[in-house]
């Protein structure tokens, strides 16, 4: 068999193992904290489907920040409670013994050079640490097809490259960007937010707009129209404003012309908040 895809169809139809022919399994990995944003994730899986998987894990090798870890929401009572109604079959909540028993794992996923980038920059080791559990949570799970939110754009396309690149038998399904009402994507770090936090944080997806709006013009004008947004935002300390090829997550050169993504990321309140948005510029 020349093709990997010909060569397990071949082995299911030939030699199915037990179960095989059984019904597809959808996996939702999290660490916890749900909102609406998650549950989303949750009802996509549930579409796609006939068993649905979640999993909550606060994963230690992702966070480069110890503080941050120490304050990640924990709440399995209240995730459990808001599962609840959404037609989830089995619920993996592992201690992080039952994971990395031996603490930190020998062994390591790593992203390449799009891993160092953005968030990758700004939280060393983080990508490193969410391939490594997700590709845990896959072998552990053995799904069909694995959700991830667009609201992390930069581990879809870690998580997408790494399924390629180790041949992981599994399809990622990519669910658009949960937002409230004003705007605001959903985040887990948005309950740290003060309400006067919270406005400010609307100049995230304020730029968000304006870039989308200059994106017929060019990518100078993307990048001056979402800058123009931050005049006079004292509250708003930007971490990077970018504008890359999903193709290869590098930002793109000036005479680019095709799809793109914006992503931004800043300091609000002490918060610190990520948003992107696909466009196509022209
Ligand atoms: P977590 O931040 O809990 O997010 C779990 C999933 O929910 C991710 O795929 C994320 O992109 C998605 N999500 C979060 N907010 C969303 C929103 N507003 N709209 C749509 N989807 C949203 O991402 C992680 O956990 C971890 O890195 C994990 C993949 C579980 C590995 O530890």
């Amino acid at each position: 068999r020349a093709e990997v895809a010909g060569l397990r169809e071949a082995r299911r139809t030939e030699a199915p193992p037990r179960g095989d022919t059984g019904p597809a399994v959808a996996f939702v990995p999290t660490m916890g904290a749900l909102h609406d944003g998650h549950l989303e994730l949750v009802d996509r899986a549930r579409e796609l489907a006939d068993i649905v998987v979640v999993s909550i894990f606060v994963n230690p090798l992702q966070f480069s920040d110890p503080a941050d870890l120490e304050r990640y929401p924990r709440d399995l009572e209240g995730d459990l409670a808001c599962l609840e109604g959404h037609g989830v079959d089995l619920v993996f909540a592992p201690e992080a013994a039952e994971l990395y028993p031996d603490g930190d794992p020998a062994t390591r996923v790593t992203g390449g050079r799009a891993a160092q980038l953005f968030e990758g920059r700004s939280r060393p080791g983080h990508f490193d640490g969410m391939l490594t559990v997700v590709a845990k949570l896959l072998h552990a799970v053995g799904p069909d097809v694995v959700l991830f939110g667009q609201k992390d754009a930069q581990q879809v396309f870690l998580v997408s490259r790494m399924v390629a690149d180790l041949t992981m038998p599994v399809r990622v399904e990519v669910v658009p960007t949960v937002r409230d009402a004003d705007g605001l994507a959903l985040s887990s770090r948005n309950r740290f937010l003060d309400p006067e936090a919270r406005r400010a944080a609307l100049a995230l997806p304020a730029m968000l707009e304006a870039a989308e709006s200059a994106a017929d013009r060019g990518i100078d004008a993307v990048l001056a129209a979402a800058q123009s947004v931050l005049m006079g935002q004292d509250d708003v300390d930007l971490d990077y404003l970018a504008v890359v090829d999903p193709r290869t997550f590098l930002p793109v050169d000036d005479d680019y012309t095709g799809r793109a993504t914006v992503l931004v990321a800043a300091r609000v309140g002490g918060v610190r908040l990520i948003d992107n948005e696909p466009i196509y510029l022209g």
